[in-house]
C-alpha cells in the first residue's frame, strides 16, 4: 500500500528539488500552517494512524520523551503525537502521504521554527529567554541543535553530545579548552552548558547568572562568594574574568597575565594613581620589584577576601 502511494509522492519530492523548493506555493502547508497548528480537531488523525506508513520513525519516536504528549488530554489534538510538531496530518492520509499537505521543517525560518517547539516550551527559567537569543538572532535553531528524530545522544535529544556540538561552530572555544590550564571540559568533567545556557540569557554572552553574572562561578566555587569581612573589590566588582580567563589560557590558575604581579600591578602602582579602578592603593615603597616581593600572593595569599586581615594575608 504504501509503495502505491509512494509513487506520485517521489515524483512530488523530485519536482521540489532544493533549486524551487524555496518558492512556497499557496497550496504548501508550511505557508499555510505558520506556527500555530490549526486547532479543528477534525483535521487530527492521531499518531497510531502515522505508524501505519511511518513505522520505523513511530518506533524510534514512541522511544523519545515525546511520546509523553498522547497523555496530554488538556491541550487536546493539536498538543498530542506527532500532529503536535507537523500539524494536522488528516489532508496528508486522504492525500495518500501528500507531502504538500503536511508541515515539514525543511526551508523553515528560525523564527517558525522556534515557535512551533515553543508552543509547548516557552514556559521556564530554562527556555524564557529563546526567543531574543544570540543563538536565535543568529539563525541557529532549536533544530540546529537537536534533533526529535535522529538524536545521537541519550541526553535532551541534542544531535551530537557536548562539547562536540558546540565546537561544531565555536572553534576559537576549542582552541582555548585545549590550552595548558583550562576547565576540564574535554575531559567531560564539566559542560559548556554548566556556565552557558544555549536557549538565551537576560545578561551577556549567553552566560548563566541569577543576578550578577558572578553567580555562575560560584555555583562551583562557593569559597570565593563570601561575604568576608575584609572584601577585594575587584573580585566583587569587575568579577572573575578580571583577573581569569573562564576557559583556559597559557597561565597557571587561568590567569589573565603570565606572572603575578604584573595582574596586581595593572591596579595596585604608584605611578598611575588610583590604579585601574581607580580606588586601588599602589603597593607600598618598601615592596621593592625584587624577585622576593614579585610573588604578591605569598603574603596576600586571600586574594579573593578574608574574614581576618584587611591585606589579605589569612
Ligand atoms: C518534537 C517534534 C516532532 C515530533 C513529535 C515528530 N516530528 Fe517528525 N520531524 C520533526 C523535525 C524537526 C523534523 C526534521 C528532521 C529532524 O530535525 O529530525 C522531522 C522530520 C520528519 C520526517 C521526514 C523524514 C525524516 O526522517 O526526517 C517524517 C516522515 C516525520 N518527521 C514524521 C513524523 C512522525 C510519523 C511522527 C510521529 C511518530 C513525528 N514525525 C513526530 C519534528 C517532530
Ligand atoms: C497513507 C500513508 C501515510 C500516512 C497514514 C501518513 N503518511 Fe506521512 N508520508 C507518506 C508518504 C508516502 C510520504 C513521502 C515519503 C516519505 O518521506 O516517507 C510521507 C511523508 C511525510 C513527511 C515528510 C515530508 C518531507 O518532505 O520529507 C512527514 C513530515 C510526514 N509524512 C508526516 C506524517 C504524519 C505526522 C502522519 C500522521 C498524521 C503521516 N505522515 C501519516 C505516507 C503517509
Ligand atoms: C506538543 C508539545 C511539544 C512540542 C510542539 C515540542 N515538544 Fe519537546 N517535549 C514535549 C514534552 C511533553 C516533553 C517531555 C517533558 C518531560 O519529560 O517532562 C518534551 C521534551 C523535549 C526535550 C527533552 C528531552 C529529554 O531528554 O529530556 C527536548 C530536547 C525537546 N522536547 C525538544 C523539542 C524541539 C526541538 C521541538 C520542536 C522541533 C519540540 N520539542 C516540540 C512537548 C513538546
Ligand atoms: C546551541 C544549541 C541549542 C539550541 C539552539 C537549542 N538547544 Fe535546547 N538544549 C541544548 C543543550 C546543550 C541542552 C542540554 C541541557 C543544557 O546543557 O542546558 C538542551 C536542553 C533542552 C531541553 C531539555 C532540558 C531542559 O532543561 O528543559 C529542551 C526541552 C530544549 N533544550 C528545547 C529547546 C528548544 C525548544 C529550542 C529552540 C527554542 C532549543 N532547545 C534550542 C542545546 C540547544
Ligand atoms: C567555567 C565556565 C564556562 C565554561 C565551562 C564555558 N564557558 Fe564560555 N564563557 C564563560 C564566560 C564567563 C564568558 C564571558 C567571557 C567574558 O565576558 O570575558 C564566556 C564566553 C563565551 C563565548 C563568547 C566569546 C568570548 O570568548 O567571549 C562563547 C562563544 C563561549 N563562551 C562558548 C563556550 C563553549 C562552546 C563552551 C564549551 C566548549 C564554553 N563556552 C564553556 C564561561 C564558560
Ligand atoms: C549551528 C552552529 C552553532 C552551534 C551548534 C552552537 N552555536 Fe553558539 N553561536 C553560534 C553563532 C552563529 C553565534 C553568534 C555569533 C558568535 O558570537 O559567534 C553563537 C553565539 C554563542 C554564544 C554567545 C557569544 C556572544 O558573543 O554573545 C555563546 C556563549 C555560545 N554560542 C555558546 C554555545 C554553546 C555552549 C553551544 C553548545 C551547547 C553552542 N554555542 C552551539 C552558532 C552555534
Ligand atoms: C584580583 C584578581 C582576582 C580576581 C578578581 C579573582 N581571582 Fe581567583 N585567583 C587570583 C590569583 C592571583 C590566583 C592565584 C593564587 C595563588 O597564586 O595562590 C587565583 C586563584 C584562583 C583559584 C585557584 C586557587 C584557589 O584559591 O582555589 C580559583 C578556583 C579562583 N581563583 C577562582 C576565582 C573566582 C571564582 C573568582 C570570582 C569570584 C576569582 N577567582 C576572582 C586572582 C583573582
Ligand atoms: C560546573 C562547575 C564549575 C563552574 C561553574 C566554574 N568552575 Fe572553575 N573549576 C571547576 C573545577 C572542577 C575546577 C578544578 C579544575 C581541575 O581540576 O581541572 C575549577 C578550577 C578553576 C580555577 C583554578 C585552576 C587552577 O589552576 O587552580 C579557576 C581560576 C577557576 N576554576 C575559575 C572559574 C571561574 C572564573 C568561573 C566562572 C566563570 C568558574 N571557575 C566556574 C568547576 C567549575
Ligand atoms: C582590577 C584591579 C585590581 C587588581 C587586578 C588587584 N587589585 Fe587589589 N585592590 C583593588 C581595589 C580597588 C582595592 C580596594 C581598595 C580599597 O578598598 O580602598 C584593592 C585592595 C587590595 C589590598 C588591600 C589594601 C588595603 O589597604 O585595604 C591588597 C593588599 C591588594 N588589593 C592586593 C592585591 C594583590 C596582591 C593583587 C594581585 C594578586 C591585586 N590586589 C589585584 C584593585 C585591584
Ligand atoms: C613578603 C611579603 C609580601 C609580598 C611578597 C608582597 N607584599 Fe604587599 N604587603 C606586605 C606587607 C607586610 C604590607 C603592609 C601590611 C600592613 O600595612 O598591614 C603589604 C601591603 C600591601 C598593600 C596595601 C597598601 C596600602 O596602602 O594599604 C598593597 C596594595 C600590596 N601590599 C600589594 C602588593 C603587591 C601588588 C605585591 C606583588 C607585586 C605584594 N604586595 C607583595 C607584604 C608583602
Amino acid at each position: 500500500m504504501l509503495a502505491l502511494a509512494a509513487v506520485p509522492v517521489l515524483m512530488l519530492l523530485v519536482l521540489s528539488s532544493p533549486a524551487v523548493a524555496e518558492d512556497k506555493s499557496p497550496q504548501s502547508a508550511n505557508a499555510a500552517a505558520g506556527s500555530a497548528p490549526s486547532t479543528e480537531a477534525s483535521k487530527y488523525v492521531g499518531a497510531e494512524t502515522c505508524k501505519t506508513c511511518h513505522e520505523e520513525l513511530y518506533n524510534s519516536w514512541e522511544k523519545t520523551p515525546h511520546w509523553k504528549t498522547t497523555l496530554n488530554k488538556e491541550g487536546g489534538p493539536s498538543h498530542q503525537g506527532c500532529e503536535g510538531c507537523h500539524g494536522p496530518g488528516a489532508d496528508h492520509v486522504a492525500g495518500g502521504g501528500d507531502v504538500s499537505k503536511i508541515y515539514t521543517f525543511k526551508n523553515a525560518s528560525t523564527k517558525e521554527i522556534n515557535a512551533r517547539c515553543m508552543n509547548c516550551h516557552a514556559g521556564g527559567p530554562q527556555h524564557m529567554n529563546a526567543i531574543n537569543s544570540v543563538h536565535t538572532q543568529n539563525n541557529v535553531s532549536c533544530i540546529s541543535c537537536h534533533s526529535p528524530h535522529h538524536a545521537e545522544t541519550k541526553e535532551a535529544l541534542l544531535k551530537k553530545a557536548q562539547p562536540e556540538l558546540c565546537y561544531s561552530c565555536h572553534l576559537q572555544q576549542k582552541a582555548q579548552f585545549e590550552m595548558p590550564f583550562h576547565h576540564r571540559v574535554n575531559e567531560g568533567l564539566i559542560k559548556c552548558g554548566d556556565c552557558h545556557n544555549p536557549h538565551g540569557t537576560v545578561g551577556p554572552k549567553q552566560v548563566r547568572a541569577s543576578s550578577t553574572q558572578n553567580a555562575v562561578c560560584f555555583g562551583c566555587h562557593a569559597d570565593k562568594q563570601g561575604p568576608f569581612v575584609f572584601e577585594h573589590e575587584p573580585v566583587k566588582v569587575e568579577g572573575c574574568s578580571s583577573c581569569h580567563i573562564p576557559h583556559g589560557g597559557a597561565n597557571p590558575h587561568m590567569l589573565r597575565v603570565s606572572n603575578v604581579n604584573l595582574l596586581c600591578l595593572q591596579c595596585h602602582t604608584n605611578s598611575v594613581p588610583g590604579g585601574k579602578t581607580g580606588a586601588a592603593p599602589g603597593a607600598p615603597s618598601f615592596h621593592s620589584q625584587e624577585t622576593f616581593f614579585k610573588s604578591c600572593t605569598l603574603c596576600h595569599n586571600q586574594i579573593h577576601g578574608s574574614n581576618f586581615d584587611a591585606t589579605f594575608f589569612k
